[in-house]
């Protein structure tokens, strides 16, 4: 009774804040002038050195006057305190209405301090560790000033040369949702108005995950089917979280610049779902409409992107300069404005920017927080959770502490920046820590090192700039077979450099990139005892690799505790755990490649059989992935028993149950992910022939067993049927638990309206 009070009195709390805004929010609407209304709508870049003298001419300048004449409502990039409280003193003391500036920044995996990459992260499946990471990130950007991440990334990736798979969590809409849901909590905590926590943003809504070819920034058809079934669901749960933004995207859906998309912003987003935060465009996204083929000029474009539902203008200066005009010719409303810049003023009050738009700005935080430890040892423990065992033939690993003498080799053996992977705009170059230098913390062995070939010709300086791959450059692999013909053990460190995965970085091969893999072929010559351990963004084509040699740890872009976590995981003090969010392909062929796949009239079996060939298959390539979603292995061994069922009938309404056993049959303790899929049989529409819906972590010290038990529900399901209803249909279910998508333990049921 009691904890029923303090909820309701909570409610009751909440909804009077919520009264509060909106009326501070019409009383402040209600005294602005159009342009300063449409001010709120402009989000620039950070440009000068703020806390210098005030720029003198040209577009600098323009933008600085806009500032302190309130035509600025949002600015991305600036960052640290001292810049943050220039540009935030600049609107808040000197335009006509103090409203305070919102400032965003792509905090993706970390600001300063990097966790893993967001896609390495997802291979945890531990949404309290996402979480955790989500929460140290927003902690530590509000530090530097910020208050707003364009993050998390939430769009479904089944296509692994799109280069920013990294970004988000992988193919699996169900996982995808928890993972998106975690990530807002931990940006946004229970208290926005803290000065730990900050906004988050749901991007890139819609569907830029399917961009054709996987090719950046191109054009998506897909239907409603994909849309609503794969799509949307992790955009869904960032609302349910409480996410107070969205960011559109680059990319048309069936014909429209998603920018300027009424169906998905107004009629879903704000319409069913009953958003009540903002929606930003992307980078010049409504400026692109141009290019597009969609927006005739640059009015236009604005006049398309507002009516849209688009609600703030990243970057394309197109809302300042013609909004006013439009309103005059009767081509956008009013209405649409205040609806706009209310969403935009609430999400400010929320959080509390406008009781003191300084909050963010301690200079003792700054120092204290940015690289504090508590943050940095947090790197290394999400990194440790983020690796995938790929495989590991006779136990090579985990390695022995003394007495070997170990050649580590590879262009990323030692590089300390490639580690931070892509986006990290905030941390120091060359900040990680590498493998060797993690692996020589473990004093006890005698490690030689040699690069082998360069992977890159130059470092890159940052996120723009393009660098070229060495080709050409064989040198250093004599040395590197002198130190591997000698060695007990080879550990080989390749992939991808840091910034050859994210936006615009998409691949037509999927291979190790330039020399590498010569220099790979060249050292199993001399020494097949090969540990390769691969730092790349997104899945890779690891045929070769999987057939000759003993032991693969793929280790992703780590962040800046990469090199120990590795480290940690060679010499088995962690015990790997991590299950791959995507499928990892036999070819590029394959792609998109994605295990709840529809089984077509033709489903075949998975083999080439030169004797039957009308079903659905490559003549020349398997249609399985090398290694399926949801798979890794681990030290330990575990076996998981027969499914049982309660009742092979769910009713409407009510639940049943599905047990598994599983038991550590090794000496090693460990941990397993168990995981539940179901295949709806037949539906009104096609349905995948299985799908996540439900997973648990299970530590297990060696010989014990534990009892894992899921309760199914009519919830789990549902899907988007035919008839545009979002429902479960009564029918034959088959159920799977096993430890990877391609798990063939399972149970039937029926399900009864
Ligand atoms: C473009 C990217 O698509 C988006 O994800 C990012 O947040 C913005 N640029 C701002 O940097």
């Amino acid at each position: 009774m009691k904890k029923i009070i303090i909820l309701f009195s909570l409610l009751i709390i909440s909804c009077q804040q919520t009264n509060d805004i909106d009326s501070k929010v019409s009383k402040l609407l209600s005294q602005m002038t159009i342009q300063e209304k449409i001010g709120q709508m402009n989000q620039y870049n950070g440009f000068t050195n703020f806390t210098g003298p005030a720029p003198e001419g040209g577009d600098e300048k323009n933008k600085y006057d806009n500032i302190k004449n309130g035509l600025v409502g949002s600015m991305l990039n600036v960052r640290g305190v001292d810049e943050v409280r220039a540009v935030q003193r600049l609107a808040v003391e000197e335009s006509r209405l103090g409203i305070p500036i919102i400032f965003g920044f792509d905090a993706i995996h970390g600001y300063k301090t990097t966790f893993p990459i967001p896609l390495a992260e997802s291979a945890s499946w531990n949404l309290d560790l996402i979480e955790k990471s989500a929460r140290l990130t927003a902690k530590e950007s509000a530090a530097a000033g910020i208050n707003w991440t364009f993050a998390p990334m939430v769009d479904i990736t089944r296509d692994a040369r799109w280069g920013r798979v990294m970004e988000g969590a992988g193919e699996d809409p169900y996982l995808g949702s928890l993972i998106a849901a975690a990530r807002v909590k931990g940006f946004q905590g229970s208290d926005l108005s803290s000065e730990e926590t900050i906004a988050a943003t749901a991007k890139h809504f819609a569907a830029y995950g399917f961009s054709e070819s996987g090719k950046d920034y191109n054009t998506v058809d897909i239907g409603i089917n994909t849309l609503y079934n794969t799509v949307l669901p992790p955009f869904k749960a960032s609302l349910e979280a409480g996410v107070k933004t969205f960011m559109n995207s680059f990319n048309d859906l069936n014909g429209i610049p998603v920018t300027a998309d009424k169906f998905l912003q107004r009629e879903i987003l704000k319409g069913d779902w009953d958003f009540d935060g903002f929606i930003v465009s992307d980078w010049g996204s409504i400026r692109e409409m141009i290019d597009h083929g969609y927006a005739k000029d640059r009015k236009n474009a604005g006049e398309l992107a507002l009516n849209g539902g688009s609600d703030m203008d990243m970057e394309s200066y197109i809302y300042l300069e013609y909004l006013e005009e439009l309103i005059n010719e009767g081509k956008v409303k009013m209405s649409q404005i205040d609806d706009a810049v209310s969403r935009i003023l609430k999400v400010k009050y929320e959080l509390g920017l406008f009781e003191d738009p300084y909050k963010y700005l301690d200079k003792e935080r700054e120092a204290s927080v940015i690289g504090s430890k508590e943050i940095l040892d947090a790197t290394y423990e999400v990194a440790q959770n983020s690796i995938v065992l790929l495989k590991n033939e006779n136990n090579i690993l985990p390695l022995k502490k003394s007495g070997l003498s170990i050649a580590l080799i590879g262009p990323l053996a030692d590089d300390k920046n490639s580690p931070l992977g892509n986006w990290r705009i905030a941390a120091d170059n060359n900040s990680a820590i590498s493998v060797k230098e993690g692996m020589e913390n473990y004093d006890g062995n005698k490690i030689t090192h040699s690069i082998g070939v360069r992977l890159i010709n130059k470092v890159p300086d940052g996120f723009h700039e393009e660098v070229s791959i060495n080709e050409t450059d064989k040198s250093g692999i004599s040395d590197a077979k002198r130190i591997a013909r000698n060695a007990d053990v080879v550990v080989m460190v390749l992939g991808e450099y840091g910034f050859q995965s994210g936006e615009a970085r998409s691949r037509a091969k999927l291979d190790l990139p330039g020399l590498q893999q010569e220099l790979l072929e060249e050292v199993y010559s001399v020494n097949k005892n090969i540990v390769l351990v691969l730092m790349n963004g997104r899945p890779l084509v690891l045929n070769w690799h999987e057939e000759n040699l003993p032991a693969i740890v793929e280790a992703w872009h780590l962040g800046t505790s990469s090199g120990s976590a590795i480290a940690s995981v060679l010499y088995g003090d962690f015990n790997p755990s991590g299950k791959l969010p995507m499928s990892f392909p036999r070819s590029v062929g394959q792609l998109p490649l994605y295990y709840n796949y529809k089984s077509t009239g033709r489903p075949g079996i998975d083999g080439v059989d030169p004797g039957s060939v009308f079903w659905s298959h490559y003549i020349d390539e398997l249609n399985s992935p090398l290694y399926p979603f949801g798979f890794g292995l681990s030290y330990s061994e575990f076996i998981i028993s027969d499914v049982k069922l309660s009742s092979n009938e769910l009713k409407s309404g009510e639940s049943i149950q599905a047990t598994i056993e599983i038991t550590n049959t090794s000496k090693i303790k460990g941990r397993e992910v168990v995981q539940l899929y179901i295949q709806d049989k037949y539906a009104s529409t096609t349905r995948p022939v299985k799908e996540l819906k439900g997973f648990e972590l299970v530590d297990l010290n060696p010989g014990e067993t534990k009892a894992i038990n899921f309760t199914i529900d009519e919830k789990m399901l549902e899907f988007y049927n035919a008839s545009n209803q979002w429902i479960a249909e009564p029918g034959e279910f088959n159920l799977y638990i096993g430890n990877s998508s391609s798990t063939k333990n399972a149970v039937s049921f029926n399900f009864i309206d």
